[in-house]
């Protein structure tokens, strides 16, 4: 099946435009906020280039801030090669200078006088060697060597009207238009996405369905799909902003999209949410860090200026301002990172993970997640919702979601960063990071029935370095429910820990990716699932999966949540079902090679969704109604199930998505300065031991 929405250079739209934020962020990496100098990334304009389009830059004023009005005009000069996607904004230009952009096949050179250079020919070596250690089965490399590669969407079937100024043969290369094309990687990638094969895969019908609506679902900028809305619901009378494309929404929108064959989509979106990244948002005079990445963003067709009756498209992003609760969107750089290493992989682009402005992406968003604050522990400390669940739940602190994620996001920085001079430190606090990060989530958040027992007889009120209750955690935080939930085999992460402080509730997202990035040891990972399928009952029952247990209720859930009508217990947030967290479920479950697990939970959801009309939750403690104020036609409920699908039918494909344990990390181990008292053997050494290396 291919893209629906494959669109040739002749339906571009006559104007469209980008407001881009005053401090943008440079792009040749020379302006990037390093470890070295965090302050050296000051304002700059950036320029956003669309097939067929110049850009130009000029500043207008807001109501509180300075904004660069990127406007990108239809254009379609003769000697210009359309067909490229990538785009790269100007490094050392001034804000208020004019970038003509030109595009090529390969990617892309600005004429502003200052760079004459193709973008993608600036990266001197491809990223670091865990690209090839960070999965077991990685077969679906294509000529990594390159950067100078072209991936086209769909194979020749589908090609974008390319312009071919000049070609050279060499061998099993061409060049064309001064880029090397190698003809080998256009074989395998056609031979990949031919109709016959893709037709060999009978799709049952409630997949067909679903195809149908996650392609109506996609949203197009400037004539080309850039993302998914959150909910297509006929039936929503006040949709707020679920008519937007969210970050984390989009990611198994992306990963049906890839698996598929139809990469265009994808990689519109992670370069356009990348010219977003900066863009200036203020709450009242103060404005988020740069590198973050908006929570949303939304295509508005506006009257273009001094032309009458015509209209241009506008992307605006949402960094949490308007934002129900003005909650900050941790999680969107992390996910972007995400799919960004997915894209590589199931593609075998490397090329678009290699360009500078994407170098300089990753950058700021794992720069802006390593900055130095007043923290004591590596886990990352923020605020109430700012993850999936984006309401008040009693998850601030360093919740499990966002510590899982952005220790993933740390393996993925590790893998696709260009090691170099201006890198070399940012790499370096990614390892140290990531050896830190994972002995403390092994060690304090792990809870089972020995550690319960241990939490039981902790004495409080330990002065020293060597404390066994370094915490200080009263034993009778212990809930009531949790001496009779834990299975004597298996465990989980916990919630939450801070001082005094553990939230013993048991959170999906953040187990299963704790699972996927080897984030826990190979006993914790398998443990976890041992725990979900001990209590299926509590857990998935008639819907999966429950995206925290148990509800909070009474007393706490008026304290906690600050009686949240919409998190009543059971319902959404606050213990309802939801159908996205499947994909993540079937990719742990294949990962530990407990297939039949994910395929049973398929197969529930496969019984209701479509008939219920693919809703965003259930509520009840067994997941049985339609969540209350759910929404019909969620985006991320039919994506994921269809991802679930293909990841169960290729399971090769799911190995390109999780990790390994990564044996250079415990050679690192931060433990080796010593662990005392009961808990004597750092997990590590317990991980080390059980895979037999
Ligand atoms: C809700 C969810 C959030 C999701 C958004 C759009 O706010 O809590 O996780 O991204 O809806 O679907």
């Amino acid at each position: 099946m291919s893209s629906s929405s494959s669109i040739g250079i002749s339906t571009v739209k006559p104007c469209c435009r980008i407001l881009i934020g005053y401090r943008g962020s440079s792009i040749f990496g020379s302006h990037a906020r390093s470890l070295d100098n965090p302050n050296s990334s000051k304002s700059h304009s950036k320029s956003i280039h669309n097939r067929g389009s110049y850009c130009s830059s000029s500043r207008i004023s807001g109501r509180s801030s300075h904004c660069i009005v990127q406007r990108c005009i239809a254009h379609q000069p003769s000697s210009v090669v359309h067909g490229g996607r990538a785009f790269i904004s100007s490094a050392s230009a001034s804000s208020n200078s004019i970038i003509r952009s030109r595009v090529s096949a390969a990617g892309f050179y600005a004429d502003s006088g200052i760079l004459r250079r193709r973008g993608v020919l600036l990266v001197p070596k491809v990223a670091s060697d865990y690209r090839n250690q960070s999965t077991s089965v990685d077969n679906n490399h294509v000529n990594e060597k390159g950067f100078e590669q072209i991936y086209i969407q769909g194979g020749f079937n589908n090609v974008k009207p390319l312009v071919i100024e000049e070609i050279e043969k060499s061998g099993n290369s061409v060049v064309l238009n001064g880029s090397a094309v190698d003809l080998d990687y256009f074989k395998e990638l056609n031979e990949k996405t031919t109709p016959q094969e893709k037709d060999e895969r009978v799709a049952s019908e409630i997949e067909k369905e679903a195809w149908k609506l996650l392609r109506a679902a996609t949203v197009t900028y400037c004539g080309s799909p850039v993302g998914t809305v959150a909910a297509n619901d006929p039936g929503d009378k006040q949709p707020l902003n679920y008519d937007q494309v969210f970050i984390r929404d989009f990611v198994p929108s992306a990963l049906a999209f890839l698996l598929n064959g139809d990469a265009e989509i994808v990689k519109n979106f992670l370069l356009h949410t990348l010219q977003l990244q900066s863009w200036e948002k203020t709450v009242d005079c103060y404005s988020p860090g740069q590198g973050l990445m908006p929570a949303s963003f939304k295509v508005r067709s506006v009257p273009l200026e001094g032309s009458e009756g015509e209209f241009e498209e506008v992307l605006d992003p949402d960094f949490g301002e308007s934002a129900i609760g003005r909650v900050a969107p941790v999680d969107s750089g992390l996910w972007w990172i995400i799919m960004l290493r997915a894209y590589g992989k199931i593609t075998g682009d490397y090329a678009l993970q290699e360009r500078v402005d994407v170098q300089t992406g990753i950058s700021l968003i794992l720069n802006l997640c390593l900055s130095d604050g007043f923290d004591m522990f590596p886990t990352l400390l923020v605020t109430d919702g700012s993850c999936m669940i984006d309401r008040r739940m009693g998850i601030h602190g360093h919740p499990l979601e966002i510590q899982a994620l952005f220790y993933s996001a740390l393996r993925c920085g590790r893998e696709m960063l260009t090691v170099h001079d201006g890198t070399k430190n940012l790499v370096a606090a990614i390892n140290k990071r990531l050896s830190a990060l994972s002995f403390h989530m092994r060690e304090y958040y792990w809870v089972d029935m020995k550690k319960i027992n241990e939490i039981y007889r902790y004495k409080t009120e330990e002065y020293s370095t060597d404390a066994v209750n370094k915490f200080n955690i009263y034993p009778e935080q212990i809930p009531s429910w949790l001496v009779d939930w834990i299975p004597e085999e298996g465990g989980y992460f916990m919630g939450n820990l801070q001082p005094a402080h553990m939230d013993f509730r048991f959170f999906t997202l953040g187990n299963l990716w704790s699972i996927i990035s080897s984030l826990g040891t190979r006993e914790q990972n398998e443990g976890i699932l041992d725990l979900i399928d001990t209590k299926w009952d509590d857990l998935v029952a008639h819907m999966p999966l429950k995206i925290s247990y148990p509800a909070m209720e009474g007393e706490e859930w008026r304290i906690i949540t600050g009686s949240d009508p919409k998190n009543t217990p059971w319902s959404y947030h606050n213990g309802g079902s939801w159908p996205t967290l499947l994909w993540q479920f079937t990719l742990a479950c294949i990962k530990m090679e407990r297939p039949e697990l994910a395929q049973k939970a398929v197969s529930l959801a496969e019984q209701r969704l479509a008939a219920d009309g693919w809703p965003e939750y259930y509520d009840t403690r067994g997941g049985r109604f339609i969540g209350k104020q759910s929404r019909n036609y969620q985006t991320w409920t039919i994506a994921g199930f269809l991802t679930s699908k293909m990841l169960l039918e290729n399971p090769e494909k799911a190995s390109l998505l999780f990790w390994d344990e990564d044996y250079e990390l415990l050679e690192t181990c931060v433990c080796a300065l010593g662990v005392k008292a009961s808990r004597k053997k750092c997990s590590r050494f317990a991980a080390r031991s059980q895979d037999g290396a």
